[in-house]
């Protein structure tokens, strides 16, 4: 289906795989690039060369539409723009909008989009001029910038704003998709559904959790905040409330290990890093953020079979119409 979203970056379904630290890997990015929405890797905790040889990689292995995510203010500017010059999309989060970035981006050739937790950030983002934004509910796992709920939010937003607006929060099943799209989104952007998948590089732990939490079974919450960047700015997030009172249970200092700079990292109790397949410890001890759609999450499948499980109750005349071309 058409919104002014796919018209806009060129992707065949309304949906933006979210960026997820290292649990969106590569591979999860180009499956969902190839199954029609847009793949996005993060640029958080990796190196500038590194970044650019993965990118191009990406590219060579998919057709489809790529963005880049940068959520700190004092990124590298040389990575913004080398994302910019390789991808179609660079996406921004946790940090107010930037004329200057946005401008950066666009002399580089690609779009900005920017995801907001309220209708006055989503105001100043497209004031910067950037060309789409996100509304992030408080449904939402991992950092959660806002206090509003989805759908008021996006109602907010779309009256707001004369771009494309994507949804985000607890977005988890194709009832749930369509519901945002008939209430005039322009798409959605996932996050915890594509963690349980096998091209995720969650940690097997991580995603089995998921699959067996119940539909309650997140919390805000402020647990994971060690070493964490986004924390100092704002400790909030959603995240499995296993993981949070297994954590408050334990009384060990250290819960595992990370292999970083060609050895073994240890990890304090209440680490912000979502555990991925270089992790090992008391995985259920760690960081296992979770949208509040995470009930919708039944087995670990690939990505391409998320995405058609989520577009299945699509029609089209869902969702705004596109402009005309
Ligand atoms: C494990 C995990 C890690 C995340 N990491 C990032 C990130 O690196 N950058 C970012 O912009 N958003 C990040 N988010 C938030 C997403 O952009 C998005 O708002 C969220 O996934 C949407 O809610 P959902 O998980 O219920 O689909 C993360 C979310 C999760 C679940």
């Amino acid at each position: 289906m058409q919104t002014r979203f796919t018209a806009l970056v060129g992707c065949s379904v309304p949906l933006q795989q979210a960026p997820m630290g290292a649990v969106s890997s590569p591979d999860l990015a180009v499956a969902v690039a190839d199954a029609g929405g847009v793949g996005t890797i993060t640029c958080l905790g990796v190196p500038t060369a590194v970044f650019v040889r993965r990118l191009d990689d990406m590219r060579r292995r998919t057709p489809g539409v790529l963005s880049a995510n940068v959520l700190l203010e004092d990124t590298d500017e040389d990575a913004v723009v080398a994302a910019a010059e390789r991808v179609r999309v660079v996406d921004f989060f946790w940090f107010d909008p930037s004329p200057r970035l946005v401008d950066l981006v666009h002399r580089a050739g690609a779009l900005v989009g920017w995801q907001v937790g309220s209708v006055e950030e989503a105001r100043v983002a497209a004031d910067a001029g950037c060309d789409l934004v996100t509304a992030q509910g408080r449904e939402a796992g991992g950092h959660v910038r806002g206090d509003r709920p989805l759908l008021p939010l996006l109602a907010e937003v779309l009256d707001a704003v004369p771009i494309p607006v994507l949804a985000a929060g607890g977005i988890a099943d194709a009832h749930a998709f369509a519901a945002v799209l008939s209430a005039g989104a322009d798409g959605a952007r996932i996050g915890t559904a594509f963690v349980a998948t096998t091209e995720s590089a969650a940690h097997p732990v991580y995603k089995q959790a998921l699959v067996d939490a119940a539909g309650d079974g997140t919390v805000l919450s402020s647990a994971f905040a060690r070493g964490c960047p986004l924390c100092t700015i704002r400790p909030r997030h959603r995240v499995l409330r296993s993981a949070v009172e297994r954590a408050a249970a334990s009384d060990e200092e250290v819960i595992g290990t990370v292999t970083a700079g060609g050895g073994r990292v240890a990890l304090p109790r209440g680490a912000g890093l979502p555990p991925h397949t270089a992790v090992d410890g008391d995985v259920a001890a760690m960081a296992l953020y979770a949208g509040a759609g995470v009930g919708a999450v039944t087995a670990v499948r690939t990505a391409a079979e998320v995405v058609a499980d989520l577009t299945s109750a699509l029609t089209s005349h869902d969702g705004p119409a596109a402009p005309p071309s």
